[in-house]
């Protein structure tokens, strides 16, 4: 199925002029010297000389800055960042220019009409673990087959709250003809409903990546019949009573800007009021 729904990417960086760069023998202090004045450093010949860029940075910044208190850390953590992100990869037709780098395939499925652009190489390390993790797939205890989560979606790394609704799910005797999912994420919680014969699950996410990863997920399967999704807030275009409503929401009080990935960590100030405020009128009583 076609969507125009755009999807969360690390956005392209475009660079007329020259870049420094470095490979193994560049002096490792000059290099930190120029990231630190703010300059990009093009890594150019392997992959794996980024990596050992990255390793040095944490050396230096370990050395450099106090690492204990909460306050240090968070500093320690955007020094890092801000440096790490001016390292920078070229693409080109969709590839990484450097030797014996990682296939990624977002590369190509987000950038098929930009033939040459950079991006900083934590982004790099984020598109390729996001791809292992979406050709691998991953398994999860309470579902038959394994999970291919999308670029940006949020996906479960501890099981424990999975089993406890498979357990509520196997003794749970009332109607099973629809439900909504609030926040669908990589879709676990609406798969656990339809493999306990939920008939259809009407499901919203605010984040892109998610409908867009599950309209592909499910194509025009039995699945995509029986999973319904709005790309919405709360209960998005989902206006009629079901028998259950299911939200495995955020759980970190905002404390600053959300960015895409957070909103699944961070709640806002108004998010449950308006999620009981509007519930209260779509469950079947
Ligand atoms: C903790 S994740 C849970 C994802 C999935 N349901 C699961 O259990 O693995 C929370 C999800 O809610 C989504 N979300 C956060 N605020 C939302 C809102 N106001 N409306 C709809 N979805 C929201 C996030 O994008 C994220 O996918």
């Amino acid at each position: 199925m076609i969507t125009d729904i755009e999807v969360n990417k690390p956005e392209p960086i475009a660079i007329g002029k020259k870049l420094k760069s470095f490979k193994q023998g560049t002096a490792v202090k000059a290099t930190i010297e120029a990231l630190k004045r703010g300059e990009s450093i093009l890594i150019k010949e392997f992959y794996n000389d980024g990596i050992s860029l990255l390793h040095d940075l944490h050396t230096y910044l370990k050395l450099k800055l106090p690492n204990k208190s909460f306050l240090e850390q968070q500093a320690y953590r955007t020094e890092y960042y801000r440096l790490s992100n001016l390292i920078l990869l070229e693409i080109v037709d969709q590839k990484l220019c450097v030797k014996k780098s990682p296939g990624i395939g977002w590369l190509e499925k987000f950038y098929s009409e930009n033939n040459h652009f950079f991006l900083t190489f934590p982004q790099i390390q984020g598109l390729n673990s996001a791809w292992q993790w979406y050709q691998n797939g991953i398994s999860i205890p309470v579902l038959r087959n394994k999970m291919h989560p999308y670029y940006g979606t949020y996906f479960p790394t501890r099981f424990e709250h999975l089993v406890l609704f498979d357990n509520w799910l196997k003794r749970y005797k009332g109607p099973k003809k629809t439900a909504i999912e609030i926040g669908i994420g990589c879709g676990v919680l609406s798969l656990q409903m339809i493999q306990h014969h939920f008939q259809k699950v009407y499901a919203t996410d605010i984040n892109p990546n998610a409908i867009v990863g599950l309209i592909e997920f499910m194509g025009t399967t039995k699945l995509s019949r029986k999973i319904e999704l709005d790309f919405g807030h709360l209960f998005g275009k989902w206006e009629k009573q079901t028998e259950l409503i299911v939200f495995n929401p955020p759980w970190l009080p905002e404390v600053h800007d959300l960015s895409h990935i957070d909103a699944a960590i961070y709640y806002n100030k108004t998010l449950f009021a308006d999620f009981f405020c509007c519930g209260k009128k779509k469950t079947v009583t």
